[in-house]
């Protein structure tokens, strides 16, 4: 199987990994990649946002799959684009992305399915935003309703802070803002995998969205991750697809915008429920690094059968015993301002630690062919084990062996867990 994957992050460097060590696969191109994938596959330097330049790249290779990374390609059209051009594609449509794209509609979609998630109301303007704060008191959750780049949402117990967020999202050209009750309890990221009509789950897994140890400091696009969720309840994955996200495929089946792709439902696990917190229709990041680890079936042939209609057909996937841990390095300044361009040591050294890999997000090589920043999430060091205690050792050996001047971790990824 000819695969083209797009994205350059640390998540694609985990899909490039699962996918280029398969049997089925054949070919595989990565647009644009990083120095990672460019020593598992070929890197293309190919605006992965260009309808028009992807379809090429996908002719010229005769892509058997293209398979979308990021959620930005999405909302620009390109999974609609390359399945007008005749591919199979892993990643829903314009339409369908709305799920992510608007948190409003993905709130109304959530309604006709009848599916649990906090109580919000949509605002427009200043004068709604204060009446919604006021009502639903606080902590507030306020969120943006379009895609912010991991920025969209503020939880804070500070009116003027919440206030401050919400106009600044509503100043966007066409700005809306939702405010919404807050869901009080452990949260649980977990993937499916969806051909339109059949929902497949992945192994649930748990991000770290702030910043520093204790989740103190600004939201991040996520620090760490871990699996499996030894505390969840045993059929987690069974509820989520039976009251979540089978009624959400076949409410979007219903209004004729099949969802094709992956499905990330990040859910509250509260008091009285699971409950939606939010929909992405990508992988998450950097919780794909360590749901892949576990991965023992076949990750092209599940994503070909999805894109294809054929989900109902291949088995299950299935899954190695083993912990897995991320522990995300990041470049100093990150996520305000990251320093770009420091120079990158130890990774041999880390990677002779068991059971570790590295993967690659805003790496670059400079003139010289050294490993430099070139982002805000720089690396995932990630590591199973037979524990998530013995997987987390081991991720925090390696990355005592990185050096990077300024370099930003935290300390407590899957502490106790
Ligand atoms: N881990 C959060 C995200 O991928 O959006």
């Amino acid at each position: 199987m000819k695969i083209l994957l797009l994205g350059s992050g640390a998540r694609e460097h985990a899909l490039a990994r699962a996918l280029a060590s398969d049997p089925a696969t054949t070919e595989l191109v990565v647009a644009p990649g990083n120095p990672g994938t460019a020593s598992i596959a070929t890197n293309f330097a190919v605006n992965p946002c260009s309808s028009a330049e992807v379809v090429d790249l996908a002719t010229q290779m005769g892509a058997d799959l293209v398979v979308v990374g990021p959620e930005a390609p999405l909302v620009a059209g390109v999974g609609d684009a390359v399945r007008e051009a005749g591919f199979a594609c892993f990643g829903p449509g314009v339409e369908a992305a709305r799920l992510e794209g608007s948190k409003a509609f993905a709130k109304e979609v959530m309604a006709a399915a009848g599916v649990p998630t906090a109580q919000a109301v949509t605002c427009a303007t200043p004068e709604e935003l204060a009446a919604a704060l006021d009502r639903f008191g606080a902590p507030h959750v306020v969120k943006d309703d379009g895609l912010a780049a991991g920025k969209g949402v503020v939880v804070t117990s500070d009116r003027q802070a919440a206030l401050a967020h919400g106009l600044a999202c509503l100043a966007k050209e066409g700005g809306r803002v939702l405010v919404e009750d807050y869901l009080d309890g452990p949260e649980i990221s977990l993937f499916c995998v969806c051909d339109g009509a059949t929902v497949r789950p992945l192994a649930p897994a748990q991000d770290f969205k702030r910043l520093s140890d204790g989740d103190a400091g600004p939201n991040t696009g996520g620090m760490g991750s871990y699996t499996p969720l030894t505390w969840a309840p045993a059929d987690i994955a069974e509820q989520v697809v039976d009251h979540i996200a089978q009624p959400v495929i076949d409410e979007m089946a219903r209004r004729g915008t099949a969802f094709i792709g992956l499905l990330y439902c990040g859910l509250a696990l509260t008091r009285d429920g699971l409950r939606v917190v939010e929909f992405n229709v990508r992988f998450g990041d950097p919780e794909t690094q360590v749901v892949l680890a576990r991965l023992t079936s076949s990750l092209p042939e599940l994503l070909h059968a999805a894109a294809t209609g054929r989900l109902a057909q291949v088995p299950e996937p299935t899954w190695s015993t083993d912990s897995a841990v991320d522990v995300v390095l990041a470049a100093p300044g990150y996520p305000a301002a990251a320093a770009t361009g420091g120079v990158i040591t130890g990774l041999s050294q880390a990677e002779a630690v068991e059971g570790v890999h590295i993967l690659h997000a805003g790496t670059a090589l400079d003139d010289d062919g050294a490993l430099i920043s070139a982002g805000g999430r720089v690396l995932s060091v990630v590591a199973v084990g037979p524990t998530v205690q013995a997987a987390r050792e081991r991720a925090y050996e390696a990355v005592g062996r990185i050096h990077l001047d300024g370099a930003q971790y935290r300390t407590d990824i899957a502490a106790g867990r």
